[in-house]
């Protein structure tokens, strides 16, 4: 009797850690992976706040995420107040959940901003171009006013949301025993370690 078919990052922390970055990016590529759509949590007023948003970009080297969201929204202003932040994904097929702690920044009208903006299409715009700010209450559905003016394209409204993350923890589900990890960015460097699933 040999050993399961295991992925090799089974009991391997370097290897786990790649696999959670490649797991994130092929969430950017891939419209139909769950790490497509992670849930973005940052704190509000009142307690937690969580919500679904599109993950743009990824980058490894410099532990960057990115998202697209209107200024207007209350995340901004969330993320303005305390820039701390979580992302979460669930990749079923995978049998991966990865917990992020991430440093949130708001980039509006900047070069970073500038770039995003240049690489969405006219259909994306649109939704930037609601004359009231996400969030706020309408006494009828069928009356949200766009701008009608072709100049303001949603450009005015758009923001780009950086995450930058401080730690990982990566969750493996097997038949064999699940595999639970951490990963800290200290000095420079990922530094992990096994926990306890
Ligand atoms: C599949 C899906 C993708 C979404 N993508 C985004 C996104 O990329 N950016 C965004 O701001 N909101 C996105 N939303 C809407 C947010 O979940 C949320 O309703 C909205 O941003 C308002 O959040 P806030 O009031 O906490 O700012 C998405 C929702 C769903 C269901």
């Amino acid at each position: 009797m040999g050993e399961p078919d295991l992925p090799d990052f089974y009991n391997d922390l370097d290897r786990s850690l790649r696999a959670a970055w490649s797991l994130l990016a092929c969430g950017v590529k891939d419209r139909k992976a769950p790490a497509h759509t992670p849930v973005l949590a940052t704190n509000g007023d009142s307690g937690p706040r969580v919500r679904t948003v599109v993950l743009r970009a990824c980058d490894p080297e410099t532990r960057r995420l990115r998202f697209h969201t209107d200024r207007r929204s209350h995340k901004v202003a969330e993320i303005a107040a305390d820039p701390a932040g979580a992302v979460h994904v669930y990749d079923p097929k995978q049998k991966v959940q990865l917990r992020l702690d991430c440093q949130l920044s708001v980039h509006i009208g900047d070069e970073l901003a500038q770039e995003a903006w240049a690489a969405t299409r006219d259909f994306s715009r649109v939704c930037y171009q609601v004359m009231q700010g996400p969030g706020e209450a309408v006494s009828d559905p069928r009356e949200v006013p766009f701008s009608a003016d072709d100049s303001k394209d949603g450009w005015d409204h758009f923001a780009v949301i950086s995450a930058l993350v401080t730690r990982i923890e990566w969750l493996y589900l097997a038949a064999h025993g699940h595999r639970r990890a951490e990963f800290l960015w200290q000095e420079g460097d990922w530094h992990g370690r096994w926990l306890v699933p």
